[in-house]
């Protein structure tokens, strides 16, 4: 496969042409933002972790009858996936109150939620990506009633399949970020699922292990994406 044209260039990730105009070139980069890139940084080899871990989450969910984008990954920053048009939404799943929620209705950060929470948001860089309902989703035409089912139904197996499988690591998932799009008329899992994109604590110490180490200053990022890098690829 012949790397082509750059089409996008993302906050961490840059999107290729290939020889075949079905199928794209995701290469990861170091490169990390925050808070709608108020915050900029780097995180030393972040883009070879994130390519390995979201290898191995893809793989997981596909075995749980969720379709991805993911076809195979070349190198160590490089995976082919199918092209896209991406739905201009964030989805968003919730275990237990942080971030953004914790903030939102003044709750403690930990809390657990007694069923997970779904929450959309319009991806909208200069909007700061604001929240949105399914009613707007529909009236606003960005996905089909058929297509947020399957966007529902996808995230449930995903949360399922991830809280599982960190579960057994000794890894509480506390919320994670997913994006969708269409690809021959199918709605696909697209993007990345990585540490950048979840929040994960270690179950016995509670230690954030995730990008919270890079948005809030807390020390130990790289080590933090290696150590999850080696629990989640079995290394
Ligand atoms: P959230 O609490 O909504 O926002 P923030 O990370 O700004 O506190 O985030 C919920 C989860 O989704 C968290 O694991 C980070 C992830 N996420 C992204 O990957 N990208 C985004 O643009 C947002 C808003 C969240």
């Amino acid at each position: 496969m012949k790397k082509g044209k750059q089409i996008y260039e993302g906050k961490a990730k840059i999107l290729y042409q290939t020889d075949n105009p079905d199928i794209l070139l995701q290469y990861f980069k170091d490169d990390a933002t925050a808070f709608n890139a108020q915050k900029r940084g780097t995180i030393v080899n972040k883009g070879i972790v994130n390519n390995k871990v979201s290898e191995v989450l893809f793989k997981l969910v596909e075995g749980e009858g969720v379709k991805t984008h993911f076809l195979e990954r070349i190198s160590d920053r490089e995976m082919l996936v199918k092209r896209l048009e991406i739905l201009p939404l964030e989805v968003i799943m919730r275990n237990r109150v942080a971030g953004t929620m914790a903030k939102r209705y003044g709750l403690e950060e930990g809390i657990v939620l007694k069923q997970p929470v779904i929450e959309f948001s319009y991806k909208k860089d200069e909007l700061g990506d604001p929240m949105v309902s399914i009613p707007h989703i529909l009236a606003l035409e960005w996905a089909t009633q058929a297509e947020i089912d399957k966007v529902v139904d996808y995230s449930n197996r995903v949360n399922r399949a991830l809280s599982r499988f960190f579960d057994d690591k000794g890894l509480i998932l506390v919320d994670f970020k997913l994006e969708f799009g269409r690809h021959k008329g199918e709605i696909l899992l697209g993007d990345e699922i990585c540490q950048d994109t979840m929040r994960l604590w270690d179950k016995k110490t509670m230690k954030k292990m995730d990008k919270d180490r890079f948005r809030r200053d807390l020390g130990g990022v790289e080590e933090a994406y290696q150590e999850v890098c080696r629990l989640v690829c079995g290394e």
